[in-house]
C-alpha cells in the first residue's frame, strides 16, 4: 500500500530511483556503451530516412514530449513537433509514411491521445507508444511500444510516470542516434554513462527532501507562483507549475525565462514567488540575468541550482540544491524538487493530495 508514506504521491516520488532504474535495465549497457530496445522493431533505414517526428500527449505526458524534442533534434538532426493531443487531432497535421508519431501516455487510455494515435495510424505513419500500462488501448493500437516500468501510479498528480517517460525517451534517442551514426562513439558513450547515473543522483537528492519541506512551509501562503526555466528546463517549469496548481489549487504559471520581459514581468512583485530552474550549463548565465531582472522588481526567488554553484546564494532568496549533471540530463534532477515542493505546499494547506478536486487519473472522455 502506502508503505508508511502519508500519501501515494509522496511514495511515488520516493520510488523514482527504482522506477528509473527498472526502465533502464536490460536496455542500457554502460560498460559496453550500448543501448538495445528489444521490443521496438523500427528499421534502421526508416530512422535514417525519417522526415519528421511528431510527439503527442496531454498534461504531464506532453511536458515529457517537450523535453524529448531537444534530444531528438540534437541527437538525430531531425525536425520534431510536439503537440497537445486535443490540438493535433483537430488540425490537419502534415504527416505521412516518413513520419514517426510518438504518443506518450501513462495510462494508455487518454481519449484524445488515443484518437491522435488512430489518426496517425490511418495516415500511414509509423507509430510508437511510450506507455506505463500493459494491454491498455494505446499500447495495443500503436505499432511499437516501449513500456516504462513504474508500476501502478495511484496519485492523480503524475510523478514517477514522468521520469519513467523521460527515461524511455532518452533511451530511444540514444538507440536511434547509434543506428543513424549521428553521434560520435565517444559522445554516445558519455551520454549512456550519464543516463545510467541518474537513479543514484535522484536518490541522493531525495535524502535532502526536508530542505524542500522548509521552503514549502515558508511559501505556502502565497496565491500565485511563476516558474521560469530555459532550454530543457522550460518544460520542467511547465511541469512544476502544473503540479502545484493540480494539488494545492494555487495559481501557477510556467514560462520560458526569456519570455519574461514580453509580458509576465508586469505581474512581478514581492507577493509572487518565482521558482527559477537554474542548473549550471550553457544557459545558466542567461537565467541568472533573468533572476536579477526579477529581483530588481522586488521578486522573491526560489532557485533550483546545482550543488556546486557558488554564485546562486547571493542572487536568490531560497535555494534548493540538486546533484550536478550535464544540462541535457538535468530535467531528471530538477523536476524532483518541484514535485516535492508541490506536495509539501499542498500538504501544509491540508489538501487532498492523491485525489485533487475535479481531476480524474485517466481522462477517457474528450
Ligand atoms: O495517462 P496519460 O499520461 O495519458 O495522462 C495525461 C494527463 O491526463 C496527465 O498527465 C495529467 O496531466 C496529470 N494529472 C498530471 O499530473
Amino acid at each position: 500500500e502506502k508503505d508508511g508514506y502519508k500519501h501515494f504521491m509522496l511514495k511515488e516520488i520516493f520510488e523514482q530511483p527504482r522506477t528509473i532504474e527498472d526502465t533502464l535495465k536490460g536496455r542500457v549497457f554502460p560498460d559496453e556503451a550500448r543501448v538495445y530496445v528489444e521490443e521496438v522493431k523500427i528499421e534502421t533505414k526508416f530512422i535514417k530516412d525519417l522526415s519528421k517526428i511528431c510527439i503527442i500527449g496531454c498534461g504531464t505526458s506532453y511536458n515529457a514530449g517537450l523535453v524529448a524534442k531537444f534530444l531528438f533534434e540534437k541527437f538525430l538532426r531531425v525536425t520534431v513537433e510536439v503537440d497537445i493531443a486535443s490540438e493535433f487531432r483537430y488540425r490537419e497535421p502534415v504527416i505521412d509514411n516518413k513520419t514517426l508519431v510518438i504518443v506518450i501516455s501513462q495510462s494508455g487510455e487518454t481519449a484524445d491521445t488515443l484518437a491522435a494515435l488512430r489518426l496517425a495510424n490511418k495516415k500511414g505513419c509509423q507509430t510508437l507508444a511510450v506507455c506505463n500500462v500493459m494491454e491498455s488501448s494505446i499500447s495495443r493500437e500503436a505499432q511499437h511500444v516501449i513500456y516504462t516500468r513504474c508500476g501502478p501510479e495511484i496519485g492523480v498528480a503524475s510523478t514517477k510516470a514522468f521520469t519513467g517517460q523521460l527515461t524511455a525517451l532518452y533511451i530511444l534517442a540514444l538507440d536511434w542516434a547509434a543506428k543513424k551514426e549521428s553521434l560520435s562513439k565517444d559522445v554516445l558513450k558519455e551520454y549512456i554513462k550519464e543516463l545510467w547515473s541518474i537513479p543514484v543522483k535522484v536518490g541522493d537528492f531525495l535524502k535532502t527532501s526536508d530542505n524542500v519541506k522548509e521552503v514549502a512551509k515558508n511559501f505556502s501562503a502565497k496565491r500565485d507562483f511563476l516558474y521560469l526555466g530555459r532550454h530543457v528546463n522550460f518544460p520542467i517549469a511547465l511541469e512544476g507549475a502544473l503540479k502545484l496548481k493540480e494539488i494545492s489549487y494555487i495559481h501557477a504559471e510556467g514560462y520560458a525565462a526569456g519570455e519574461m520581459k514580453h509580458g509576465p514581468i508586469a505581474l512581478i512583485d514581492e507577493s509572487m514567488p518565482i521558482v527559477a530552474i537554474a542548473p549550471l550549463g550553457d544557459v545558466y548565465e542567461k537565467i541568472l540575468s533573468n533572476i536579477s531582472e526579477a529581483k530588481a522588481r522586488g521578486a522573491i526567488v526560489i532557485a533550483v541550482a546545482s550543488e556546486n554553484d557558488k554564485e546562486i546564494k547571493q542572487k536568490s532568496d531560497a535555494q534548493i540544491y540538486v546533484p550536478a549533471t550535464s544540462e541535457l540530463f538535468s530535467p531528471f534532477i530538477t523536476v524532483i524538487p518541484l514535485q516535492l515542493l508541490a506536495y509539501f505546499v499542498a500538504e501544509v494547506l491540508g489538501k487532498d493530495v492523491d485525489q485533487p478536486r475535479n481531476l480524474a487519473k485517466s481522462v477517457t472522455v474528450e
